[in-house]
């Protein structure tokens, strides 16, 4: 974790416990559980992404993307790890496959990485028939398993050719080469793709790629580069569903979406307007970002108010955030079949003034201050904490603010914060799952258009800042094996039952999955523990000469040169006078 998100979070933590007083945790109450069955037809899956999970990052003709070379990167990655070989889904995928049809899972989410296609970048250069195939090879082994395959065309692995010689999302010309990206894979795969999400949580490749710079390609240019990055994307996702609208459509009849990720945002003070009012902004300055112009036509109003007075207050001449022209606005207006949402957590937010021209950030131009409740189970990742109610609200935002569009969960999942974690027994994760899907049944109840579920993650895989150090998987993956071995934690058994009763039909019988679940979780626990004792085994010795290598063998060899250089220059100097 940065040293930014540490101070972030503590800040969040202190403010928390001083403010603790004045919030009233009786108007969230959590509600209880209902329950009931998902409609027919509802859709049940999991997902992951490419360099999260592929591995095989050189191999086969593949070109370099921009986390492959942030990754390697000292310095960039927690412990510098890097996803190389991450769980080898390139070459396991027909194992994983198994592993879902057990799942009698409807449809799987997975990424193309666009370096694997266009080593380059760019079409003109070379199309590789490798990384083709092995994309043809997936899809046709998941339909002819009946699981429906969601691909993405973005999840973060720009070619970073494009990064070194444009600037990435910085640049426009990055809209056309998308879309040629794009047109190839539904050229090539849209035969059998029905469901395409052109990018995933365009957020994090924005604020956190050209804003903080904690993800590739790690540029910090404060409130300037994250809305650029933002623009540019907005129009490439647009361009691409209409190029699927006039040339596809009509031949391969499927959907284009895009998928957001969101927080929830409440106030603190259910009654005070400014908090009300900020806790809209934090939703607004997230998902409506992209949301609105999509779905409405232009950025947020109170996007383009706060930005601009401060930019004015800044002495600029122009808003920092950027301006769409009356074409480009009805251009992008409606692109968008399906909407995906990622959504993991929740934060109190109140309202705070920062002063002008201070900390020009796309932060600060929110004025307002995220919290958390102590007594939110966190059991992984330092950001996740679990708040089941903020799903429904989420949800029901999305159904008032978009016209209720059709939706596609297409994240939402729990991590474990633990090295050489051996507990498949995920007491935390059974639960999180079962309160949040709850919420969207409780959602679903509401009116909300949703259509399906993806849990993620399918795998353990590479949780890019923070390295293999947070597992979301529903299969432990063991890094320390090379042949990466999956075990299914308890949640896998749990979440199967949720998936053949498509819901939760009566409490006798959901109290009785927990305790089936946890039956089998310790035998495979012991299973797991055997295999890394081995391992461990093998690798401590050598682990324990490296060390003496280099804390003790070093050390004294630099000493005696050092020692022997003195010794002969004090001979020559004596020769010499
Ligand atoms: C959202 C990202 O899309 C995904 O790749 C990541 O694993 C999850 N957040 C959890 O951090």
């Amino acid at each position: 974790m940065s040293l930014q998100r540490m101070l972030k979070l503590l800040y969040a933590l202190v403010l928390c416990v001083s403010a603790n007083e004045d919030f009233d945790w009786t108007k969230n109450e959590r509600g209880s559980f209902y329950y009931g069955t998902f409609p027919t037809g509802f859709s049940w899956g999991a997902g992951g992404s490419a360099y999260q999970t592929e591995g095989a990052w050189d191999k086969d003709g593949k070109g370099m993307s921009i986390w492959d070379v942030f990754a390697h990167k000292k310095g960039k990655i927690f412990l510098n790890d890097t996803a190389d070989h991450s769980c080898e889904g390139y070459y396991k995928f027909k194992d994983d496959i198994t592993l879902m049809k057990d799942m009698k899972f409807n449809h799987y989410r997975f990424s193309i990485s666009w370096p694997r296609i266009f080593p380059n970048g760019i079409k003109a250069d070379h199309i590789n028939e490798k990384g083709i195939k092995y994309y043809d090879d997936l899809i046709n082994m998941l339909l002819d398993n009946n699981i429906t395959p969601i691909v993405t065309l973005y999840h973060w692995d720009l070619p970073q050719v494009l990064q070194e010689k444009y600037g990435g999302w910085q640049n426009a010309s990055m809209v056309n080469y998308f879309n040629d990206f794009a047109n190839l894979c539904f050229e090539r795969f849209g035969d059998r793709v029905k469901y395409w999400i052109t990018f995933n949580n365009p957020w994090s490749s924005a604020v956190e790629g050209y804003e903080t710079g904690e993800h590739a390609p790690g540029l910090k240019l404060k409130g300037t580069g994250a809305y650029k990055a933002a623009h540019h994307i907005i129009k490439a996702h647009a361009k691409v569903w209409h190029t699927y609208d006039t040339q596809w459509r009509s031949k391969q009849k499927g959907l284009v979406g895009i998928s957001l990720l969101a927080d929830w945002g409440e106030p603190v003070d259910i009654t005070n307007q400014r908090d009300i009012e900020a806790a809209e902004r934090y939703v607004q300055f997230y998902m409506g970002w992209f949301a609105t112009p999509i779905f409405n036509g232009d950025y947020p109003q109170v996007m383009k108010d706060y930005i601009g007075r401060k930019s004015a207050q800044q002495g600029l001449g122009t808003s920092r955030l950027p301006v769409f022209s009356s074409q480009e606005k009805s251009y992008i207006k409606g692109t968008c079949d399906f909407l995906g949402i990622g959504h993991f957590t929740t934060r109190y937010i109140t309202q705070k003034n920062y002063p002008s021209g201070r900390g020009n950030s796309y932060f600060t131009d929110r004025d307002l201050v995220e919290l958390v409740d102590p007594r939110w189970p966190d059991p992984g990742s330092e950001w996740l904490y679990s708040v089941p109610w903020g799903f429904r609200r989420l949800l029901n935002f999305v159904k008032t603010q978009y016209g209720n569009p059709m939706i596609y969960v297409t994240e939402n999942g729990v991590s474990e914060k633990v090295q050489r974690c051996t507990d498949l027994c995920d007491e935390w994760r059974m639960q999180y799952f079962k309160d949040y899907i709850n919420e969207m049944l409780k959602a679903l109840k509401d009116g909300v258009n949703v259509k399906g579920y993806t849990a993620w993650s399918l795998l353990d895989k590479f949780e890019w800042d923070e390295g293999f150090s947070e597992r979301f998987g529903l299969f432990y993956v063991d890094f320390l094996n090379k042949n990466k071995p999956r075990y299914p934690k308890a949640s896998v058994q749990y979440y199967k039952r949720i998936i053949s009763s498509n819901g939760f039909p009566n409490q006798r019988e959901v109290e009785s999955w927990r305790r089936k679940a946890t039956e089998t979780c310790s035998s495979s626990n012991q299973l797991l523990a055997g295999k890394q004792r081995n391992i461990l085994a093998l690798i401590d010795p050598l682990t324990s000469h490296m060390e003496m290598v280099t804390e003790i063998v070093v050390p004294t060899v630099c000493t005696l040169c050092i020692l022997l250089a003195a010794v002969f220059l004090m001979f020559l100097l004596r020769g010499r006078f």
